[in-house]
């Protein structure tokens, strides 16, 4: 079944070719000139994304999607890209109403039929065949470190490999830190092996090409790694949301997909927060760490990241650190959900040979630890079938 998008454009906004360059692609098209029409297209037709001139005659762009919303409650959400003018406030007025991307004019169909498909694979249109839907997609667990060198990565290697361990699933494990990322070093894999750049650069990224990029490491897990060099990183569109537009390829493969996530809140890591099942938020027992962890809470529900979907995990528990759980949960006025044990010996060592402990000392206290972190994370519940349909940061901010 290919994509029903609904087209309504002022013609002199967007170029003719538009529309061609859609149906080249195959989607199924439905056009109109007039904010109303569009309206009652939406109501009978059901499009999978709609694509809207802010410019519309009758009733503008950012009012039909204010409509869509108020329409459709919380019963459901239709994709909607917003095509306008460059200008900042036209931007933050066509996120505020409720538009999940915005196309600044001018604009070229290419760009136009990129963002389409980027919002499909992002909501879980593409690669489902008009079946299942997002509950047939992977969970999509992402790893946030709450301070530089908190123990994210180590805990988002091992626990994939702890997983893939207890549920006999597959799991797919992404380094998200796409400028520096050291998968490659935690897990002895040299600079030959392919990256996320290798999908990015390919016409379309289908279920084929990431399976084609994938690296299978010894534990089973597959591997989607970060490029060898920082400057190569600008090859994975954030525009594009071409990390997303991976991620949800590969839970269209795997039952679960771990993302090791760079600390800035970027585009990139904003989309990935979006569309997770769980996000585990990495922290450790310092007043620095409290107070970030805290900034961050905040921040989440002010894009409006659900509470539920969010835990946080204390790594190297016990470590003397003069700030005990209770004092760091009264704090955060909220619990910390996992506690993973201090064992530098075991995950240092682990790093320094390139073996992560899951492979060889699943039995040390930290393996023991991540084991059942994971058996944690594989039975609670997938989160409710809708992605919440997160405000722009910079929107918030402006
Ligand atoms: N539970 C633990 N007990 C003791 N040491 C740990 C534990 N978890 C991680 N470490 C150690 O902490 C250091 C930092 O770990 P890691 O690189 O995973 O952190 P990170 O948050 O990903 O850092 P970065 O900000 O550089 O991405 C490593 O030396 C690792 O071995
Ligand atoms: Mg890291």
């Amino acid at each position: 079944m290919s994509a029903r998008i609904l087209l309504a454009i002022a013609e002199e906004t967007v170029p003719a070719g538009a529309a061609t360059a859609l149906s080249r692609e195959g989607y199924e098209l439905a056009t109109s000139r007039h904010g109303a029409d569009a309206l009652r297209a939406w109501e009978e037709q059901s499009p999978d994304v709609m694509l809207l001139d802010v410019a519309l005659a009758d009733v503008s762009g950012f009012e039909v999607v204010r409509r869509v919303r108020k329409g459709e409650g919380d019963a459901g959400h239709t994709p909607i890209v917003l095509v306008g003018p460059a200008d900042m406030q036209s931007k933050i007025e066509g996120l505020r109403a409720g538009a999940d991307d915005y196309v600044a004019q001018p604009v070229h169909p290419a760009e136009l039929t990129a963002r389409v498909r980027a919002l499909l694979v992002r909501f879980g249109v593409a690669e489902r065949g008009g079946a299942g839907g997002r509950s047939a997609m992977g969970q999509l667990h992402a790893y946030y470190g709450a301070k530089g060198g908190v123990g994210t990565t180590t805990l988002a290697i091992n626990t994939a490999i702890a997983l893939q361990q207890a549920t006999k699933r597959s799991v797919a494990l992404v380094d998200g830190n796409l400028q520096f990322g050291d998968h490659r070093v935690f897990l002895d894999l040299g600079p030959d092996k392919r990256s996320i750049v290798d999908a990015c650069s390919a016409t379309a990224i289908d279920a084929d090409v990431v399976r084609r990029v994938v690296v299978r490491h010894e534990s089973g897990v597959d591997l989607m790694l970060a490029p060898t060099t920082p400057e190569s990183a600008e090859l994975v569109s954030p525009d594009q949301h071409q990390l997303l537009q991976v991620v949800e390829v590969l839970r269209s493969i795997y039952d679960y997909v771990v993302v090791d996530l760079d600390k800035r809140l970027d585009d990139h890591t904003l989309d990935v927060i979006g569309a997770a099942d769980q996000l585990l938020v990495v922290m450790t027992a310092d007043l620095s760490c409290l107070k970030n962890v805290r900034l961050l809470l905040e921040t989440m529900g002010q894009i409006g990241v659900p509470d539920e979907r969010m835990a946080l995990v204390l790594n190297r528990n016990k470590a003397f650190t003069g700030i005990s759980i209770k004092a760091a949960e009264s704090v955060l006025r909220r619990p910390i959900e996992h506690q993973v044990v201090n064992d530098y010996r075991t995950a240092i060592s682990s790093l320094n040979s390139g073996t992560p402990f899951m492979v060889n000392h699943a039995d040390s206290p930290i393996g023991r630890a991540v084991v059942q972190l994971a058996r944690a994370l594989s039975v609670e519940q997938p989160a409710p079938a809708k992605a919440p349909r997160l405000k722009k940061l910079v929107a918030v901010a402006g």
